[in-house]
């Protein structure tokens, strides 16, 4: 046996791992189902490191040291399913199976107890920062076993995109479908993150009637603030590319559906069985949702309704007043989708008895993964000092930030309804905002609503214990019900 890791799955993730792995010098098996794709890999790559190519799963597994282990990049779902049935057939007691896929962590808990009680030990890890970060440096977020992440540390921590104060940006997330988790909350954070953007971009481009240059261009500039990050920059180069084939902006000529792969779908559904709104979260994917909906989009189109065109009248106020308003409406509005984020990640702790250190996730969150951004060096000080247990929100940074944007952020919400533009994320975090501040919420009506044909109950401010009112008796009695 040569190598001390192996890859299995070298489409783009895999083949990216693999080159990241063998250029820290590590001696890296690599197996793909079809050999063309390994022979590919050697072909172009097998001078960045010591790579040792199989043609069947058998003889990747004798190719590895003992105790072995083995990082599958393979699609979420079936195809993970089989890979691992196949490796576990070779592999023996204290092996370790890394999945690297965006796997669902439900799956991941199943996964890892069917393979504990073979001795193997599963650890479900969420890689991200695509293509690139792969290659370059990924953020990861291994789940599993304290025994599996002593072995991990040293090769993962290789590879691992580096923060600027050098930290790696890798850590043991916790126990089984933890690692999987935060990575499908990061892509629901992730899939928050874009919306706004595109909420922001969609108000400059139609309200104001800016052209994708001009708003690539505030997007460089939004760069230098509170908002630098990955997405923001990237937003500017996609708004400045033009067209290969027709020299217009690329963004004018790409179809407005929005697709997805289902992660963000997953942090929604778990969230409502969690019982945490993650409604910023809940929009972004219902906002690609909805344009995909082609048929009734058409329709829309076909049968128009009546209506305002978007276009928004600045008056006195000049332009660079109102950009500067939309700046911090989608400050305050992202600083809303992670505290969600962080909530749900909170609560499924509690729930699957996970360990996790909020204030480290933070920190791994700062280089080589898709939401990275300055702004997680403080939501990682927020969490350190207890200052987030309750919410980000409540953090003193972040609640001076909210407090510092909210005119700007109820305007731009406001501006947006008036005129007729879509801003499903800014005004949803908003009504979220204003939820969590009111004293008293129409939920007492609903309560009454609920007991009145359901005889629900209800609990009363002064006094303990479940109430009904009798509503068909004449008298309409109350009663204390059993609790
Ligand atoms: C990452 C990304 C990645 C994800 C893509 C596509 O962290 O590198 O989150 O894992 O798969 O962003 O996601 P959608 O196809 O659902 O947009």
């Amino acid at each position: 046996a040569e190598a001390n890791v192996g890859v299995v799955g070298l489409a783009a993730m895999g083949a990216s791992l693999a080159r990241n792995l063998a250029r820290h010098g590590n001696r890296v098996a690599v197996y793909n189902r079809h050999y063309s794709r390994t022979e590919h890999l050697i072909d172009a790559y097998g001078d960045e490191g010591e790579f040792y190519p199989a043609k069947t799963v058998e003889e990747f597994v004798g190719l590895l040291e003992k105790p072995r282990t083995a990082i599958i990049m393979v699609k979420a779902g079936a195809a993970t399913d089989a890979v691992i049935d196949e490796l576990a057939e070779y592999m023996e007691p204290g092996d370790i199976i890394v999945d690297g896929g965006n796997s669902y962590f439900k799956d991941t808990i199943r996964r890892e107890k069917e393979l504990r009680a073979k001795g193997l030990h599963f650890v479900g890890m969420g890689v991200s920062g695509g293509e690139e970060g792969a290659l370059l440096g990924p953020s990861m977020m291994p789940g599993g076993s304290d025994a599996s992440w002593e072995r991990l540390k040293p090769i993962l921590e290789s590879i691992a995109a580096k923060a600027d104060d050098g930290e790696p940006c890798v850590m043991h997330v916790g126990e089984n479908g933890a690692g999987h988790f935060v990575k499908m909350v990061h892509n629901g954070i992730e899939y928050a993150d874009m919306q706004l953007i595109a909420e922001s971009y969609d108000i400059m481009r139609r309200g104001l009637g800016m052209t994708p240059d001009e708003i690539g261009d505030v997007f460089e500039r939004w760069n230098g603030t509170d908002l630098d990050s990955y997405l923001i920059e990237i937003t500017a180069e996609v708004l400045h590319k033009k067209d290969p084939q027709t020299g217009k902006p690329l963004v004018d000529v790409i179809l407005d559906h929005a697709g997805m792969k289902g992660t963000g779908t997953w942090t929604v559904q778990t969230a409502l069985e969690l019982g945490v709104p993650v409604t910023g979260i809940a929009e972004a994917v219902f906002a690609r949702g909805l344009s995909d909906q082609t048929v009734l989009r058409d329709k829309a189109q076909a049968d128009p309704f009546e209506g305002p065109d978007g276009h928004i009248e600045l008056g006195a106020e000049t332009r660079e007043a109102f950009i500067e308003r939309i700046r911090r409406a989608l400050y305050a509005s992202k600083i809303v989708a992670y505290a969600q984020g962080f909530n749900e990640i909170s609560r499924a702790a509690e729930t699957y008895g996970w360990d996790i250190d909020m204030a480290h996730l933070a920190r791994i969150w700062r280089a080589g993964c898709i939401i990275r951004a300055k702004f997680l060096d403080r939501i990682s000080e927020a969490f350190k000092d207890g200052a987030a247990d309750v919410s980000l929100l409540f953090a003193p940074y972040f609640k001076q930030g909210i407090e510092a944007s909210e005119p700007d952020w109820r305007h731009v919400v406001a501006t947006a309804a008036e005129v007729g533009l879509p801003a499903p994320v800014f005004s949803s975090s908003l009504a979220y905002f204003d939820g969590l501040r009111a004293k008293r919420l129409p939920a007492a009506l609903i309560q009454g609503q609920r007991d009145l044909f359901g005889a629900h109950t209800y609990r009363r401010v002064d006094q303990p214990g479940a109430w009904h009112i009798l509503w068909a008796e004449p008298d309409q009695r109350e009663v204390r019900m059993a609790d």
